[in-house]
């Protein structure tokens, strides 16, 4: 097992930058999650990293040594790391114990040690009783604890993961969560997880970085991200809060002709600022503007009601109560975040 540093790495197709110089460096051993929408340029950092791209700028050291840069670049199967996609890429023709024994046959590794390792990996992912299954006669969730097992049978120096779980329904996403937690306390592997999911990315990582547009936005512990997100992309993208534009004077916000009040506790600077509240951060009553309701939606535990606010949709989740879209109900502030603009 290895860190990984990147040093302003950056990556174009053509004319249109993709990655725009991102450093990040993930210790031995760290779990490290790639967080953002698609098309912000996850897949070709861990491309990159795998050696599967190259890059215009910059350099990528694996375990101290640098795999690219302007000195050259170490072929992805020189890396010695292992991956995982979206798609389960395992061999329909070859049985699990086949597929888990690809890399270590191409290797040229001993009969003997291949048998071993393949059982052990099988057991690492609790498929030791389908080795001899076809992958025809497997769900989507064990398709993809083949395709891990087969990534960690060549012990990797570190395992990226591109969106692994995000092809199973909800259920077996949950499920197949909790064994990469497992996975990661029994093995202690670098990995490295790329998802556009914030509760996969915060459940698991140790640290997330959150990236946006090619670039790096925050980079923090899971609780660092979600109680203090540094930026209003971050505070949007992670926990779903709403977002204003307006302008703070004195304890006020105000948002085109609306005016919330701050409560204590908001560092808040005069001028115009963008205001992220999470949709629980706001109540019903209290003093704040009277918005027309929307909509009324039941969550289970709490109820969300859906405000218009000039030409956005303001989100308010709380307890129930009787109320009938085109009725007008004050709003307030519970917290809030501002970042001045
Ligand atoms: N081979 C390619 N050629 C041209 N554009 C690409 C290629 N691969 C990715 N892109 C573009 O680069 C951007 C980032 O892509 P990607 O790294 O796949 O994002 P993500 O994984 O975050 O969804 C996207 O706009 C995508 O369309
Ligand atoms: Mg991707």
């Amino acid at each position: 097992m290895a860190g990984v540093e990147l040093t302003q790495v950056h990556k174009a197709y053509g004319t249109t930058a993709v990655v725009k110089g991102i450093s990040l460096t993930i210790a031995s051993g760290e779990f490290i999650s790639l967080l953002g929408p698609s098309g912000c340029g996850k897949t070709t950092t861990l491309r990159m990293i795998a050696g599967l791209e190259t890059l215009d700028a910059g350099t990528i050291s694996i375990g101290g040594d640098v795999v690219d840069g302007p000195s050259g670049h170490l072929p992805p199967e020189k890396r010695a790391l292992g991956m995982v996609f979206q798609s389960y890429a395992v061999w329909p023709h070859k049985s699990v114990a086949e597929n888990v024994a690809y890399p270590l046959l191409l290797q040229g590794r001993p009969r003997a040690e291949v048998a071993r390792r393949v059982a052990e990996a099988l057991d690492w992912v609790r498929l030791g009783s389908f080795a001899q299954r076809m992958p025809s006669q497997l769900s989507g969730g064990q398709l993809q604890r083949v395709a891990i097992a087969r990534a960690l049978v060549g012990s990797p120096r570190v395992l990226l993961l591109d969106e692994p779980l995000s092809n199973l329904d909800a259920a077996l996403r949950e499920e197949l969560r909790g064994e990469i937690a497992a996975l990661r306390a029994r093995l202690g592997t670098t990995m490295i997880f790329v998802t556009h999911d914030q509760h996969e990315a915060l459940a698991l990582a140790d640290r997330v970085a959150v990236m946006h547009q090619g670039v790096i936005e925050q980079i923090d512990t899971p609780e660092r991200i979600y109680q203090s997100p540094s930026t209003p992309f971050v505070a949007g993208f992670v926990g779903g809060a709403n977002r204003l534009e307006g302008r703070v004077e004195g304890r006020q916000f105000r948002c085109g002709a609306h005016t919330f009040v701050l409560p204590p506790g908001v560092a808040a600077v005069e001028g115009p600022s963008t205001l992220a509240v999470r949709a629980e951060e706001l109540e019903l009553g209290g003093e704040g503007p009277s918005l027309p309701l929307l909509a009324r939606l039941f969550l289970g535990s709490a109820t969300e009601y859906r405000f218009t606010l000039g030409d956005t949709v303001l989100r308010v989740v709380g307890p129930a109560r009787e109320a009938r879209p085109g009725e007008s109900l004050t709003v307030s502030l519970r917290h809030a975040r501002l970042y001045p603009r």
